[in-house]
């Protein structure tokens, strides 16, 4: 680096023309690594990626096309075949919301998940009806929103208080930048394929479950704690019940929080779960795993990790048919390629 700083003085001299191209030339070269080497998805660039002008303004002053974001949604035409950006201004939004599967291409972009929130409380025998937001289009994209579901817990493993932050029932969807509040049964992660990118996922007992394949990268999860819990509650539910294509990946993300929690549990026979490259703090039990409520036979139980690190992740108590995967066995889950990603994701790390 000393060598090139020191060229263009030298050339200063001599050619002051010469020069000034080369310190754009430097300069230039040096920014197009930085961006190659630490890129962040951030909303401009996927905005870029999307590609499209069309926006509808949700602002909760008035001064959008909409003070709700369901009026938004209902204002996209059905069988919509071209991306609209929804914007949603920085607010609380108290209200819930539901995306019905003839309405695709929505991107609903807000301006960080501290800032733009859509909240509801709601806690039911019925995990769907209770969701703050749900989804059921397919090529959905959402980009900097909290997802909130501020029901008070209920009473610890009793099926009358689900309390889902977001329904996610349809197939290539992606979420950049989200988070998602709630305690038990947070994101209900039903079927599709799904890519969740940076995004924040809190909760206690199964927060991320169902049978969908999804990625989950550089995510953070935290762990709430559930004093009235006898048995431990899971990270995880995943509920593969036969040898299909579903299954959850975490990449590279990191777990903590409050708690004892196991990383999942096998809520089918085939329950498919990986952990890869995460940072497991203690809040992850000696056990890792469990197959409460799945009776019988572990042998088709997928519960798997990859290189995890921190204090959470010593594998000496492990389940016994947990798996600590080679670098082989793992190649499959730690490519975009897991959810073909290449084909419908605007863009991806
Ligand atoms: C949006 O883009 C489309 C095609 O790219 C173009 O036909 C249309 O006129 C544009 N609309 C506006 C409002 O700019
Ligand atoms: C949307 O598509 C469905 C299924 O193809 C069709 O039944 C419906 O009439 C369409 N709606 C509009 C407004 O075109
Ligand atoms: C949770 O469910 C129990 C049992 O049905 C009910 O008594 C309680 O009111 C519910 N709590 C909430 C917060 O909905
Ligand atoms: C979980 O697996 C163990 C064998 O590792 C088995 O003894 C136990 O019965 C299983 N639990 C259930 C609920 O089937």
């Amino acid at each position: 680096m000393a060598m090139f700083s020191a060229t263009p003085f030298i050339f200063l001299k001599a050619n002051f023309g010469l020069a000034i191209i080369l310190i754009i030339a430097i300069f230039f070269t040096s920014n197009i690594h930085a961006i190659s080497s630490k890129t962040v998805i951030d909303s401009p660039l996927l905005t870029q990626k999307i590609g499209t002008n069309r926006t509808i303004k949700v602002d909760l002053n008035g001064d959008g096309d909409f003070t709700s974001i369901q009026e938004a949604i209902n204002a996209v035409p059905e069988n919509n075949s071209q991306w609209i950006i929804i914007h949603v201004r920085k607010g609380v939004y108290r209200e819930k919301v539901h995306i019905p599967k003839n309405k695709p291409y929505i991107f609903m972009r807000g301006n960080g998940k501290g800032k733009t929130a859509l909240v509801w409380s709601m806690s039911s025998i019925d995990n769907k009806e209770s969701a703050t937001f749900t989804v059921e289009s397919p090529h959905f994209i959402a980009f900097g929103i909290s997802f909130k579901n501020e029901a008070p817990t209920g009473i610890a493993f009793t099926s009358q208080n689900q309390s889902v932050a977001a329904f996610v029932g349809a197939d290539k969807i992606a979420f950049y930048n989200c988070a998602f509040y709630s305690t038990h049964n947070t994101l209900f992660d039903y079927k599709g394929r799904h890519y969740y990118y940076k995004c924040y996922i809190q909760g206690s007992i199964d927060f991320i479950f169902g049978r969908a394949r999804s990625i989950f990268q550089s995510c953070e999860i935290f762990v709430l704690v559930d004093m009235r819990v006898k048995i431990l509650g899971s990270i995880t539910a995943q509920n593969r019940e036969s040898d299909d294509n579903s299954g959850f990946v975490f990449v590279k993300g990191k777990v903590y929080g409050i708690g004892n929690v196991y990383l999942g549990r096998a809520r089918g026979a085939y329950s498919r779960t990986v952990f890869a490259k995460t940072y497991l703090s203690n809040s992850i039990t000696a056990k890792g795993w469990t197959n409460w409520s799945c009776v019988g036979s572990t042998e088709h139980i997928f519960q798997a990790e990859y290189k995890c690190y921190g204090p959470g992740a010593y594998t000496i108590a492990r389940a016994p048919w947990s798996k600590q995967l080679t670098e082989e066995e793992a190649e499959r889950f730690m490519s975009i390629d897991f959810i073909d990603g290449q084909q419908w994701l605007p863009i991806w790390m």
